[in-house]
């Protein structure tokens, strides 16, 4: 299965950065590599960073959506207008969504149905707390977010993102058996949600992935690919990831 890296950049990104994006695309396309890559950007530069990086090997996406395709609600953004931006995925569920804006199972369900609705990927993120893992339920948090948050349609445009709340941006990751364990777990929910079709669904780890340690992580079963966060803001350590995924 090829591995697919994708950059978080969360809320970074001026029109200066388009260049990092730029150099990112670049290295890429001296490399023609085995590996899928994406940038999500800020929704203010998906339409920028779609038309520069327009037919290259950098996929697109946005970092939420509303349930809705349009109407009264100031602020937000529907699937359908990432679409039309350029974007061909969009991130719903990351934990920091969940906690800043009390998104729960539903309303994640919701997102996902939306990207499909749009003709977008889902990237769907599940995830537990520290407090979670220490008392040993980090498992059952894990099932009860799959179950809840992705819809019943189109497994073959589904990504499952495993980000352990605690692990992201704080430089800690599971260790390795931590993550075979939770990724194994989460296909096999898969495979029994979706039959074969959900063989064939990307798990990808996000959580502090950096250069140093994303061969290791991305050798792991079951580990489809990165959610990567701070080091996607550079194109070198970007770059660094995706080759470790084979992608250069
Ligand atoms: P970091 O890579 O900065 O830990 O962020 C991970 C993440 O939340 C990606 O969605």
């Amino acid at each position: 299965m090829r591995k697919l890296i994708a950059g978080n950049w969360k809320m970074n990104g001026l029109t200066a950065d388009i260049a990092e994006a730029r150099a990112v695309a670049a290295g890429l396309a001296a490399a023609g590599g085995k590996a899928d890559v994406m940038i999500c950007p800020p929704a203010t530069l998906i339409a920028r960073l779609a038309s520069a990086l327009e037919n290259g090997p950098v996929a697109i996406g946005g970092q939420d959506c509303h349930a809705e395709a349009a109407g009264a609600h100031t602020g937000d953004i529907s699937a359908e207008m990432l679409a039309d931006a350029g974007a061909s995925a969009v991130i719903v569920g990351h934990s920091e969504r969940r906690t800043d804006h009390n998104e729960d199972d539903a309303t994640v369900r919701a997102k996902a149905e939306a990207a499909h609705r749009a003709g977008l990927l889902a990237i769907i993120c599940v995830g537990e707390t520290e407090e979670e893992r220490l008392r040993g339920a980090a498992a059952d948090v894990v099932t009860a977010q799959l179950s809840g948050s992705i819809p019943d349609g189109d497994p073959g445009r589904i990504v499952i993102a495993y980000e352990p709340v605690w692990a992201i941006g704080t430089g800690r990751t599971p260790t390795g058996d931590d993550i075979a364990e939770m990724h194994h777990h989460i296909h096999r929910h898969l495979c029994d949600r979706f039959g074969s079709a959900g063989e064939e669904i990307r798990i990808l780890y996000g959580g502090s992935m950096k250069p140093s340690n994303a061969a290791e992580i991305l050798a792991i079963a079951h580990v489809g690919g990165g959610l990567v966060g701070g080091a996607s803001l550079k194109a070198k350590d970007f770059l660094a990831i995706v080759g470790a995924a084979g992608g250069l």
